[in-house]
C-alpha cells in the first residue's frame, strides 16, 4: 500500500478504506510512514473529517495497536468515566470513591496535564507518596482491593495513539472531533472497563467551545463505545465556568476531600453525584434499588471519603498528609461592587497555568501548591477591595503574568440579575 495515495485521497475527500486505515495506522506505529507523512493525513482528515464507518475502523486500528485489559473476572461490574478535560475539573478524584462506595468498580486511566486544562495524575501526585504507575497486575490488584484505581495508561495500550497525539499537539490538528473521538476511545476501549460515561464539556475552558460540536462529539464516542460492545452515555456539561472554587493540584485535592466530606462547592457535588449515578446505572447498578447506595448518600454517610482514603493508600500516598502549599500568595481584589455576571473557564485555567500548575512541555514539572482560588462564583455579590482572586505560586516572578491572565477574565454588574445556567446541558445515549 502507499501513503501518498492514503493522503491524497483524504485531501480530495474520499473516503478511506478499512484496509488503508488498518495499514497506515499500523505503519505508522512501526515507524515505516514518517512523521510528515503522518501530520499531512491529519491535517487532511481535519479538515475533511470521516465518516461513521472510517472513525470507528480508525479507533479500531489504534485500539489494535496494543493490548486490551479484561477486567471481567472481578465481583463487581466496571465502569469508568471520562472528561474531555476543563478548568477545575477535579471531578475524578471525588467520583471514583463514590462509585467504589456504591458497589462498582472504576478501572480509571488518566493522564497528565497540558496546555491550561490540569491533570489527574498531576493532582494526585501532590499527595505525599501515591504512585501513577502501576503494571497491569497491580492495577488489578488495587481495583480488586479498593473497587477502584487511578493511573497511568501503560506502554503498551494504545501505542498508535500516544504517537499520533505527541504529533497532533505540534501540527494544530487536536481539535477535530473524528481524531479526538478515535483518541480518547481507543484509550478507553483498551481500559477494558464495561460502561463508560463520557463527560463531553462545552465552553470557553473546554476543547469545544460551543454546545453544538460538544454534542456532534459525544455522538461520535457514544457510537463508538456502543459498536464496541461498551454501554456509553454522555453528559454534555458547562465548561464557561471553572468547576468549584480551587483551580491547581493540591488546591483541587483539598476541596475534593470537602465534597467527599459532605461539603464542598455545589456545582462540583452536583456533577460527582449526576455522573455516579449515570455510571452505576450503565453498570447494571440502579442507585437506590436492591441495596444500591445513592451517590448522594455515600458522600453523606463518609462512606465515600472511607473508600478514598483505601484508594490512596492502595497506591502508596497518605491521605492524612499536609498537602503541599505554594511559597508565595497574592490577592486580587474586586475593582468594583456589584454581582459577579462572567468569570470565564479559560483565562483563570491560563492563570493557573501560568502560575505554576501546569507545564508547557511534555516533560516540564508542575508546582503542586500553585494555582488560583476564586472568592466568588457567578451570580454571588463582590465588593470594591475584597478579594476576588488569591493567586498561589512557588516562584513570585509568575504572579504578574498570572494576574495579566485574568484581566478582563470577568464581569461584575452593579445591579446585575444573574440567571444560571444548567451544569448538566444535555444527555446522550
Ligand atoms: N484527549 C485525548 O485523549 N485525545 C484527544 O485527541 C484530545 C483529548
Amino acid at each position: 500500500m502507499d501513503v501518498i495515495e492514503i493522503i491524497r485521497a483524504k485531501r480530495d475527500g474520499g473516503e478511506l478504506t478499512p484496509e488503508q486505515i488498518d495499514w497506515v495506522i499500523h505503519a505508522y506505529t512501526r515507524g515505516d510512514v514518517a512523521e510528515e507523512q503522518m501530520s499531512a493525513l491529519a491535517m487532511a482528515i481535519f479538515l475533511r473529517g470521516m465518516n461513521r464507518a472510517e472513525v470507528a475502523r480508525w479507533t479500531e486500528a489504534m485500539l489494535a495497536s496494543g493490548v486490551r485489559l479484561d477486567f471481567s473476572d472481578l465481583d463487581r461490574p466496571t465502569t469508568d468515566k471520562h472528561s474531555t478535560g476543563g478548568v477545575g475539573d477535579k471531578i475524578t478524584l471525588p467520583l471514583t470513591p463514590t462509585v467504589a462506595a456504591c458497589g462498582a468498580a472504576v478501572p480509571q486511566l488518566s493522564g497528565r496535564g497540558l496546555g491550561h486544562t490540569g491533570g489527574t495524575l498531576d493532582k494526585l501526585e501532590s499527595i505525599p507518596g501515591w504512585q501513577a504507575s502501576l503494571s497491569t497486575d497491580e492495577m488489578r490488584a488495587v481495583l480488586s482491593e479498593t473497587g477502584g484505581v487511578i493511573c497511568a495508561a501503560g506502554e503498551g495500550l494504545a501505542p498508535a495513539d500516544r504517537k499520533l497525539y505527541a504529533l497532533r499537539d505540534v501540527t494544530g490538528t487536536v481539535e477535530s472531533i473524528p481524531l479526538i473521538s478515535a483518541s480518547i476511545m481507543s484509550k478507553k476501549l483498551a481500559e477494558g472497563t464495561g460502561a463508560l460515561v463520557l463527560d463531553v464539556k462545552a465552553g470557553s475552558g473546554a476543547f469545544m467551545k460551543d454546545v453544538a460540536s460538544a454534542r456532534e462529539l459525544a455522538r461520535t464516542m457514544v457510537d463508538i463505545g456502543t459498536d464496541h460492545g461498551v454501554r456509553t452515555v454522555a453528559l454534555i456539561t458547562d465548561m464557561s465556568v471553572p468547576l468549584g472554587r480551587q483551580v491547581g493540584n493540591a488546591l483541587e485535592v483539598a476541596e475534593s476531600v470537602e465534597v467527599l466530606s459532605g461539603g464542598g462547592p455545589a456545582d462540583v457535588v452536583e456533577l460527582t453525584v449526576a455522573l455516579a449515578r449515570e455510571m452505576l446505572t450503565a453498570a447494571g447498578l440502579t442507585p437506590g434499588e436492591n441495596g444500591v447506595k445513592d451517590p448522594a448518600e455515600a458522600l453523606r454517610d463518609g462512606s465515600a471519603l472511607e473508600a478514598w482514603k483505601r484508594l490512596i493508600r492502595a497506591q502508596g500516598g497518605d491521605p492524612d498528609a499536609p498537602l503541599p502549599q505554594a511559597a508565595e500568595r497574592r490577592t486580587v481584589l474586586a475593582p468594583t461592587s456589584g454581582v459577579l455576571t462572567r468569570l470565564d473557564a479559560y483565562q483563570v485555567g491560563l492563570a493557573a497555568w501560568r502560575l505554576g500548575a501546569g507545564r508547557a512541555r511534555k516533560e516540564d514539572a508542575v508546582s503542586f501548591g500553585a494555582g488560583v482560588t476564586l472568592h466568588a462564583k457567578p451570580g454571588e455579590t463582590v465588593k470594591a477591595g475584597e478579594p476576588l482572586f488569591t493567586l498561589h505560586a512557588d516562584e513570585p516572578e509568575r504572579f504578574e503574568r498570572g494576574a495579566d491572565a485574568l484581566e478582563g477574565a470577568f464581569d461584575i454588574d452593579p445591579d446585575g440579575v444573574f440567571e444560571p445556567g444548567p451544569i448538566v446541558i444535555d444527555r446522550i445515549a
